[in-house]
């Protein structure tokens, strides 16, 4: 990754219904101003890139929410403008959208790709109809299943978003739904335990004793199974919760691991630049509050803050530390980790060190983050 390349992220937030389990930023509302919002996506994007002229475009994202809500020729207008800014065309980036399987059909895929789309990443969560239920989806299994055989008519790579690790799930049911991911050759797969976030219906849930999460050490057996099962079907685990056949990774979420300047752009979205300085960048996250403070200062922007030489050493390894491949550090940097921590780790093959390259192997991710608490101080 050279310091000119940029990816771009473009937040859509809505869906029709608010999952128990989710803290994205995405509002249900009746009516969605999609010609307004659209204005301000090319008016913030418009602003916030005007220093960046040149750079090499990487991939665009459009995230949410639910952007499968989205007309493609939404989608299309977004592309060309972000593409042709950047002097790139759209058949040479990485353009993904997440699609949620009840708002998506054959047409509308087929729109999406024509408007230059190239990959789908569909929000499958499971394909167990009592697990659809408990997670509030709206879509059966069947629907889900038939979502992602359309999406598998188009040219576009395909990711399946599933979540494991439900209070009432078992290992059985969870590895016929990878068997399904696999068997229909899906490049990429997300496997994400669900969290229980605070200011979720799931939250609340908890606090009250109508929800108990699945027991620690169970979940670490999950965790190890959806290893074992998918790095024997030929997908390396790449990331904590993401695995991918050969060239199928995420470029973009790999950019973004790999501490990259990206632009966000839409209600709520982060950015961080790199420029002389690097800049982190977060937008007004209600949408009306996002349309409205664009029509009056031309961008999003609610916060930018110049990030010290300590704070992006420290983001670069927490993001970085993520993926298989490791984070790349001098020994200078090295040495402000805590010493000890790292002696310690690295003796009981919870952390490698080559001397170039700091990396957590693969079957100690899913303790990534108590790892980070012993060497950073
Ligand atoms: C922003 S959502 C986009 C996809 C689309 N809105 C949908 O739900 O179909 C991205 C993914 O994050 C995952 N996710 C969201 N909240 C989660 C949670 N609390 N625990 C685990 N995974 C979660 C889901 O797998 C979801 O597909
Ligand atoms: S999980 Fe997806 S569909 Fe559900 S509320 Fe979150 S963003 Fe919307």
């Amino acid at each position: 990754m050279s310091h000119n390349d940029i990816a771009v992220y473009i937040h859509w937030p809505w869906c029709k219904r608010k999952c128990p389990y989710c803290d994205f930023n995405s509002h249900v509302s009746d009516h969605l101003p999609e010609e307004d919002y659209l204005q301000a996506l090319l008016t913030d994007f418009k602003t916030q890139s005007k220093n960046f002229e040149g750079r090499n475009l990487v991939s665009i994202f459009f995230g949410g929410g639910t952007p499968s809500l989205m007309k493609p020729l939404t989608t299309e207008i977004l592309i060309n403008e972000v593409c042709s800014f950047f002097k790139t065309s759209s058949d040479k980036v990485e353009i993904t959208l997440e699609a949620n399987p009840t708002s998506s059909s054959l047409n509308k895929f087929l729109d999406f790709e024509s408007a230059g789309i190239n990959r789908f990443s569909i929000g499958v969560q499971s394909l167990q109809d009592k697990h659809l239920q408990f997670l509030g989806r709206e879509h059966s299994a069947k629907e889900a299943l038939h979502t992602v055989e359309q999406a598998l008519k188009t040219r576009a790579r395909i990711n399946f978003d599933l979540i494991y690790g439900l209070p009432e799930q078992n290992l059985t049911e969870w590895l016929s739904d990878l068997s399904y991911a696999v068997s229909v050759e899906a490049g990429h797969i997300s496997a994400y335990q669900l969290t229980i976030e605070p200011n979720t219906k799931f939250y609340s849930d908890m606090r009250k004793n109508n929800l108990t999460p699945m027991p620690n050490d169970l979940q670490a057996d999950f965790f190890d199974a959806t290893r074992k099962k998918l790095t024997e079907s030929d997908y390396s685990h790449y990331e904590i919760s993401n695995f991918a056949k050969v060239n199928q990774e995420c470029q973009h979420n790999v950019h973004v691991w790999k501490y990259g300047s990206y632009l966000g752009i839409g209600a709520g979205a982060h950015g961080r630049l790199h420029c002389k300085n690097i800049t982190a960048i977060q937008n007004y996250k209600l949408p009306f509050r996002y349309i409205e403070k664009v029509a009056k200062n031309q961008h999003g922007v609610f916060m930018s803050q110049e990030t010290d030489n300590e704070t992006a050493l420290f983001e670069k390894i927490l993001l970085g530390i993520r993926l298989k491949a490791g984070v790349k550090l001098t020994n200078k940097e090295l040495s402000i980790l805590d010493a000890e921590g790292l002696s310690l780790l690295q003796k009981s093959n919870a952390l490698l060190w080559d001397g170039t390259t700091l990396k957590i192997p693969g079957s100690h991710t899913q303790l990534t983050d108590d790892i980070l608490l012993k060497i950073i101080k």
